[in-house]
């Protein structure tokens, strides 16, 4: 297994990355699992899922996946008892589920639309640190990185719901970091710019992804891996004294 040279407190940590079937979450899943960490793949997508897992333990990372809604209460406690039965409980949560992110013009959004994109950007946040974040208080340590966006940092292209849903996400992660920092968890967030995935590649053409590019001050888009590894900084104890933050990582476009 290819090893990380850093990070070598991740090393038999639990951790659960939401939303780890694709893109940048299974990226994240792999880079924790090369620091020696003990790894939950997760998605609704069981062939997904599968592929991760397969791309982890090929290069001898320990993982498992398990499919939930993390919109839903009841699976993610389901999702507890998977990983409290194979590995223990969670010291890392990495909750990257997301992603409705499409642009719908305001007056044209539907109330289904605006409720779901917060109950997948938003809600969905708060359940898995209902669900994950008492084990870790018991303990007197933990660790949680909420995903949110530059689009909850400076409006963007993407729907208001889903803005104003990653703005909100960036508060709740201030409070969680305030109320449970004396307990030993530490609560931040990441807020990527565009990065390239699946429907970034098939629904931004390529002169509009050069332009973009172009536009920033480190001239490309994001990729997967710029994810994981400020992931795996802020779930490390290099970053013992970092909490409450918001780790734009987004080439420069965002700098607050
Ligand atoms: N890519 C970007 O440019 C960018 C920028 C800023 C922030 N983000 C955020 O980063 C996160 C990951 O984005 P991505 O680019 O990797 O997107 P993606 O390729 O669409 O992946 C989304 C992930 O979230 C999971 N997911 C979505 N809804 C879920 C639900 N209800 N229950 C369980 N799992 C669910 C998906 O699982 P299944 O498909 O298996 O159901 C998948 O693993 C999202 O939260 C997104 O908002 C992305």
């Amino acid at each position: 297994m290819e090893q990380n040279t850093n990070y070598s407190d991740l090393k038999g940590k639990i951790v659960l990355v939401t939303g780890s079937s694709k893109a940048l979450g299974a990226e994240t899943a792999r880079r924790f699992a090369s620091a020696g960490a003990r790894v939950i793949v997760h998605g609704r997508d069981e062939q997904a899922i599968a592929n991760v897992v397969g791309s982890i333990e090929s290069k001898g990372g320990e993982c498992f996946g398990v499919a939930a809604d993390v919109t839903s209460t009841a699976a993610l406690k389901l999702l507890q008892s998977r990983i409290r039965e194979k590995f223990g409980n969670v010291d890392i949560l990495a909750a990257f589920a997301g992603g409705m992110g499409n642009p719908v013009p305001i007056l044209d959004m539907t109330e289904e639309h605006w409720r779901k994109t917060m109950d997948v950007d938003l809600h969905s946040k708060f359940l898995a640190v209902k669900t994950f974040a008492p084990d870790m208080k018991a303990k007197g340590q933990g660790n949680i990185i909420l995903m949110s966006s530059g689009s909850g940092r400076l409006v963007s292209q993407a729907s208001a719901a889903y803005g104003a849903a990653q703005a909100a996400t960036l508060m709740f992660m201030r409070h969680l970091a305030q109320e449970l920092g004396p307990f030993g968890i530490r609560a931040n967030a990441i807020a990527p710019g565009i990065v390239r995935n699946e429907k970034v590649e098939k629904f931004m053409p390529a002169e509009m992804q050069d332009r973009v590019s172009e536009s920033l001050p480190l001239r490309r888009l994001g990729t997967a891996e710029d994810v994981a590894q400020a992931a795996l900084f802020l779930a490390s104890d290099t970053s013992s004294w970092i909490t409450g933050h918001a780790l734009d990582v987004s080439g420069g476009k965002v700098m607050l």
